[in-house]
Order: C-alpha cells, then structure tokens, then sequence
C-alpha cells in the first residue's frame, strides 16, 4: 500500500498531452459556488476517491487493450481501447484538480499492483471479453448514468458541470466498446461462455454491495449524489443500461445477483 499522488513531468511529454486536455486548461476552477463546510468536505473526499477511480480505470483499459491484441481485434477497436487510457490520465487530473479546488485532496492509501482483477477464463477471447464486460458494459455503463445525474444537480458550481461535461463525453463512448467487442465476437462466443459472462457481470455488480452499507448523506451539486438520489439512479441503470443490452447478446446475469444489488440499492434515507 501506499500514499496515492499523481505527477506530471511536463517538457516534450506535457505537450505531447496538451492538446487532448485543452478544455482542462480553459476551465476556471474557483466557480465552486458557496457551499457550506461539511459539503466542500464531503465533496474533498468524493473527488480524491473519483481520482483514484479514474487511475484504476486507465489501468483496465492498459489492460484490455493488450488483451484485445491477443485477439486480433479489429484495429480501431485496439485503438479506441489505448486511447481509453489516456481519456481517464485527463479525467484523473480533473478530478484531483477539483480536489485541490475544494480545499486539497485527502490522504489515500492505495495498492497499484491489483488495479484490475484479472480475467479468470484459460481462453484469450473469453479473457478480453471478461474485462469488457466488467469495465465497459457494467462499470462505465452506471458511471455514466451516475455522473449524468450528479451534473443534473450542479448548476450552483459551473466548474464542477464544466468538469462533469468533460468526463462524460469520455464515459459515454468507454460504455460501448463492451457491446462493439460483444457484437464483433459474437459468432465465437458459445453459450457456455455467454453464461459465464453473465457471471461475471453479477460478480462485478455484486461488488458494488459494500457501497451501500455507508451512511445516508444529503446531496450537495458538488458532484455528490444523495443517498435516496444516488440509490434510484444506480438500480435503474442497471437493469436499462447494464442487465438488457447484455441479455440483448444472450448474456444473462444471475437473478440472485440481479437481487442482491437491487435489495442493497434500497437504503433507506437518514433522519
Ligand atoms: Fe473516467
Ligand atoms: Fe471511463
């Protein structure tokens, strides 16, 4: 474990990345609006969390990309899946940037090396397959749904909807390479290997369980979420944006799975 900071050593390499972060360097970052101490330190958190959730992101695409490699994926679907990773590098730094906006980011111990949980299945198809449906058509696909609906709500913090826009322009396309792949792959794909996507699916659902047993917050429009708001809006994208474009592909998830997440999405607001 250890203390999460970013770097950037700028010259030849922050160039290279400038024109990919123009937006970034346009944005004033004070527009914050005037929110009441315990939000801008609920907000502190929330952005030094969602930086480190963007790294781990630009991890599973690193990854991905590689395994689609290994397949012969078609080229611009390789492509899109490098590019990945630098999108969520910019939205990395966005984030950490609000973060410093509201105050400086908290403390964060983290372990790099298992970023991303490695695929399970012994074929490289299936393999590539896994880490699209867990990154794309499960984690990027209720991000996006999350983050719209977090932007909703921000119209007091013009720097944080400018930031938000940012990301979700990125988010929406990372939600589709899981289905191009699916579709592209699907002649190869048996039924035992879509039931075992659709396990794989449930499991990274499942996953999310333990975020629902924190206590009940008030949204704030710094980019947080209610608990009641954040609760509605998760359950809904998974069975509209997760759980019927995978069964679209023969892919189902368990019902106990599907159970689990919707029971654990039902909190109950504080106070
Ligand atoms: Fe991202
Ligand atoms: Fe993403």
């Amino acid at each position: 474990m250890s203390l999460f900071e970013l770097e950037a050593v700028g010259g030849p390499w922050g160039r290279r990345l400038q024109r990919r972060r123009a937006g970034l360097s346009r944005l004033c970052w004070t527009e914050l609006g005037d929110p009441d101490p315990a939000a801008r330190e609920a907000a502190r958190v929330v952005w030094t969390r969602s930086t480190f959730s963007e790294y781990a992101s630009a991890a599973a695409f690193a990854e991905i990309a590689s395994a689609l490699l290994a397949v012969a994926a078609p080229i611009d679907l390789v492509a899109a899946a490098g590019d990945f990773v630098v999108d969520e590098m910019i939205h990395a730094e966005a984030s950490a940037r609000l973060a410093m906006a509201l105050g400086g980011a908290v403390p964060l111990e983290v372990d790099l090396e298992r970023l991303v949980r490695p695929a399970s299945a012994e074929n490289a198809l299936l393999r590539a397959a896994e880490l699209l449906v867990r990154t794309s058509c499960v984690g990027e696909a209720l991000t996006v749904r999350i983050l719209e609906r977090a932007r909703s709500l921000a119209t007091a913090a013009p720097t944080i909807h400018a930031v938000l826009t940012r990301i979700l322009k990125d988010e929406s396309q990372h939600a589709q390479l899981g289905p191009w792949f699916l579709d592209w792959a699907a002649e190869r794909l048996a039924a035992t290997d879509r039931a075992h996507l659709g396990r794989i699916a449930g499991q990274a659902l499942v996953a999310f369980v333990p975020l629902f047993a924190d206590e009940c917050a008030p949204g704030s429009g710094l980019g947080t979420l209610g608990c009641s708001d954040f609760d509605a809006t998760f359950a809904g994208a998974v069975i509209h944006h997760v759980a019927r474009p995978l069964a679209a592909r023969g892919i189902e998830i368990p019902p106990e799975d599907l159970a689990a997440i919707q029971q654990a999405s039902r909190r109950l607001p504080a106070g």
